[in-house]
């Protein structure tokens, strides 16, 4: 079992917020933090490959979801509205129209509970209870997240819910990624695999039509490792879409991979999901700060969402979302580094 140390963070609302820093034995380290269960930071050799603050303030101030946990529903809910058995349940309307990422204070704006034990060994679990109504869901839902860092270079998180009404759940990690750890370098020149033939399109309020279409020979195609910008050269803000992993009957399966320009991290990524949002930060502008002081610009950093499709409660034809009581919510995804070229001959030396 590999070590978990915890430091104070900072206070809100007369409540502790903990930094936990989960270690492997190769010495690298993701720290989480108990308000919004964001990932703050992973340090892999000399590199942070997430962006991110160094405060608690920055992070209560940020409006772009960085490195928490979107849920109840993350991602968007068409004009904030759902029928179960025929009752119509509304939702707060956060994004135009719609509802995104939980609505006003979603998983993102909590402290979520450390529970009573110590958690000096992994999985560090975190606990939410979201009650019936908050942002217009029904149902008390339960919420634990587990954080586990092996010495496989894996971050494995597991979520799990159970509720007492009917209720969409869709909890996904929307750590922003730039594996060169430097914000002042552009993700677009990342290379990217998706393990997608298809994808979900969307109307202009980002709401799917319905349709499941094939990526063709479109920028949608990340079939075979290639550059963000050479795909996207027909898109012109970059991707916030969902692609639709191909499962090929296994429920746990690999749905991406992220290569830095330079070659020598990959960040390979798992899921027991059926979507992946690549969100390019394309509404980054620069008014947020990184830890190290530099300007979090737009494509600055990149999201690889696994996740039910957006607007699921809507869509017949989508992979269904309601959680019953009685039923438990698990969803696993891992995001493994693995190491080439100059990263290799790194570790190579300094495990003699
Ligand atoms: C992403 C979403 C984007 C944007 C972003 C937060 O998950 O796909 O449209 O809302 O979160 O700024």
């Amino acid at each position: 079992m590999s070590k978990i140390t915890k430091s104070l963070f900072g206070d809100l609302e007369g409540k502790s917020i903990y930094r936990f820093t989960l270690y492997n034995n190769k010495g690298n380290c993701v720290s989480i933090i108990n308000y919004g269960a964001i990932i703050t930071s992973w340090r892999v050799q000399d590199k942070d490959i997430v962006a991110g603050f160094g405060n608690l303030k920055d992070y209560i101030n940020n409006d772009a979801y960085f490195g928490c946990i979107a849920g109840r529903y993350a991602n968007r809910i068409a004009a904030g509205k759902f029928r179960i058995n025929g009752n119509l349940y509304e939702l707060a309307r956060n994004n135009g129209k719609n509802h995104l990422h939980g609505g006003n204070k979603g998983f993102d704006k909590v402290v979520w509970d450390t529970g009573s034990n110590e958690m000096e060994e992994q999985p560090l679990s975190l606990h939410y209870l979201s009650k019936d109504g908050e942002e217009g869901y029904p149902g008390n839902l339960k919420v634990k997240v587990e954080y586990d860092y092996t010495d496989d270079e894996e971050l494995i998180i597991g979520y799990f819910a159970e509720t007492d009404k009917a209720t969409p759940v869709n909890l996904t990690s929307h750590c922003y990624f730039n594996l060169t750890g430097d914000v002042s370098k552009n993700i677009l020149d990342h290379s990217l695999l998706i393990n997608a033939d298809h994808y979900t399109p969307v109307n202009e309020s980002q709401i799917p039509t319905g349709e499941i279409k094939a990526v063709g020979e479109t920028a949608f195609d990340f079939k075979e490792m290639t550059t963000i910008a050479g795909n996207n050269s027909t898109m012109e803000a970059g991707y916030d879409h969902n692609f639709v992993l191909n499962k090929n009957g296994d429920p746990f399966s690999f749905a991406a991979s992220l290569v830095a320009p330079e070659d020598d991290l990959q960040l390979s990524v798992f899921t027991t999901e059926p979507g992946l949002q690549l969100y390019t930060g394309n509404f980054l502008d620069g008014h947020l700060i990184n830890r190290d002081g530099k300007p979090i610009n737009q494509h600055s950093a990149l999201c690889l969402e696994t996740q039910h499709f957006p607007d699921s409660p809507n869509q017949p034809g989508f992979p269904p979302c309601i959680l019953l009581p009685g039923k438990k919510y698990f969803s696993k995804t891992v995001y493994k580094i693995s190491y080439n070229g100059k990263a290799a001959r790194e570790i190579q030396t300094k495990e003699g």
